[in-house]
């Protein structure tokens, strides 16, 4: 699918793995969750742009290159609080957002309840981050908000997807790539993802 690019990194096939396992307990998750944000995020800004600089060593001058744009990560609450940190740590000029939204449990569809964005945009880049791509409900309503306040570029980096949802942002916001670990089988009757790994959130927080 154009612009969706999965991961084959055997770190992210491994950590995966363990992140799916119903037996893995809520740090060993939090854990995993951070280091496969922190590897799918490496591969998400591979194109980011730079400008040239030099430096000086010890021993003389070095050509060198800093990043040109400054970063957003957009955290999709609850379940994409666990992707910030680690990636975060890699970028630690990048500024952090959140947008509040949940999916209501009928209708499937995303209700925002927290969005506290300036007015203008400060960041070039943004990074929705949100491990799960269900029906992308989430995902779509996080681009809206970002594209209306005037994001020039948006990446979404989430863990898993089911097809269904990969389509519909696909259709809805074909110029945001979508870096995650896996496409699943597909959606369950309640919205879940099969064979997924459960609620991301209600596993991070241990509330399930
Ligand atoms: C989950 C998940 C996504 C959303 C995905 O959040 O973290 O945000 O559902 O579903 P969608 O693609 O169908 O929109 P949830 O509503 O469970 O909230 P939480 O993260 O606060 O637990």
């Amino acid at each position: 699918m154009e612009n969706v690019f999965c991961s084959s990194h055997p770190l992210v096939r491994h950590k995966l793995t363990k992140l799916r396992d119903i037996a893995t307990e809520p740090k060993r998750f939090r854990e995993l969750i951070r280091e496969i944000a922190m590897l799918l995020a490496y591969e998400a800004t591979a194109d980011l742009a730079l400008d040239r600089t030099e430096v000086q060593t010890p021993l003389g001058r070095a050509a060198g290159a800093l990043l040109r744009e400054k970063i957003g990560l957009v955290p999709i609450l609850r379940a994409g609080l666990g992707m910030v940190d680690g990636i975060w740590e890699m970028m630690p000029g990048a500024e952090v957002w959140h947008i509040g939204l949940y999916r209501d449990e009928h209708t499937l569809r995303p209700v925002q309840y927290y969005n506290k964005l300036p007015v203008d945009p400060t960041v070039q880049v943004c990074l929705i981050l949100d491990p799960m791509l269900a029906t992308g409900g989430s995902a779509i309503a996080a681009a809206d908000i970002l594209k209306r306040w005037g994001a020039q570029r948006i990446k979404f980096v989430g863990i898993i997807a089911a097809p269904e949802g990969l389509r519909a942002m696909r259709s809805v916001h074909p110029d945001v790539p979508i870096h995650i670990a896996a496409i699943d089988s597909h959606l369950s009757e309640n919205g879940f993802i099969v064979p997924g790994l459960g609620d991301a959130g209600d596993r991070q927080f241990g509330t399930g």
